[in-house]
């Protein structure tokens, strides 16, 4: 079980919610360290695109993965995942290591060794945790629980602009589609799938900015 000490934020929610860029405000604001599960889901990824395993074959991950060396260090503030000590945060975020990591993470053999690091690292320090299964699974007994929310449409439009603003060709139907492909995997896996913790308050920022999402959380961690 958890071994809690420090005070602990639980953010879940799906794909394009605003998880990582309203927990890491929170974090600064309260001094807390930011904790992108997500990241470790995605640096397993890249491990096991790197040894060649195709996405479909749950045996060859659940056989390997145990192999990974996955930690984090924090620099300048950022978290940076090590991969067998190699700094990989520039492969995390692309589309080959998100859907590898879809497919991944659905293996019990990788959640389990990624919540052991996961809980560590809140055993140590205050955290901002954002993730699929942090209030459910990983921190049963956070202080604050959030479920952050929004509508598919709105997620789409988010990314697509993100994607433009870096030069990037982008197509909004076929993102909302993989939006909603990726929320049907991530809800309906059978290990630790998304879902709300009874006791998690329930934020859609479909209507919302940023600074009103954050300033609510910080209400509720006073
Ligand atoms: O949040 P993200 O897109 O970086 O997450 C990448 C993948 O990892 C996504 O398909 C869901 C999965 N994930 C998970 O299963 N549990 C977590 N706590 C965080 C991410």
């Amino acid at each position: 079980m958890q071994g809690k000490t420090g005070y602990s934020v639980a953010i879940d929610g799906p794909a394009g919610a605003g998880k990582s860029t309203i927990a890491k405000k929170i974090a600064k604001m309260k001094g807390y360290i930011y904790v992108d599960t997500g990241a470790m889901y995605r640096a397993m990824a890249v491990y096991l695109l790197r040894n060649g395993v195709a996405p479909e074959d749950t045996n060859r991950i659940s056989e390997i993965c145990e192999a990974a060396d996955i930690s984090i260090a924090y620099r300048d503030g950022e978290q940076v995942v090590l991969l067998d000590g190699e700094n990989v945060n520039a492969f995390l975020r692309t589309e080959e290591a998100g859907n590898m990591a879809s497919f991944s993470s659905a293996v019990p053999a990788v959640r389990e060794k990624l919540v052991e690091l996961q809980r560590k690292l809140a055993a140590k320090a205050d955290v901002v945790m954002d993730g699929r299964d942090i209030g459910t699974v990983v921190l049963p007994d956070a202080d604050v629980k959030i479920y952050l929310t929004a509508s598919s449409a709105t997620r789409a439009k988010r990314r697509y602009l993100e994607l433009r603003e870096k030069g990037e060709e982008a197509e909004l139907a076929r993102i909302e589609q993989d939006i909603v492909d990726r929320d049907e995997r991530d809800m309906h896996r059978e290990h630790s799938p998304l879902r709300q913790a009874a006791d998690a308050i329930l934020l859609d920022s479909s209507d919302m900015t940023i600074d009103e999402v954050v300033e609510r959380i910080a209400e509720l961690c006073r």
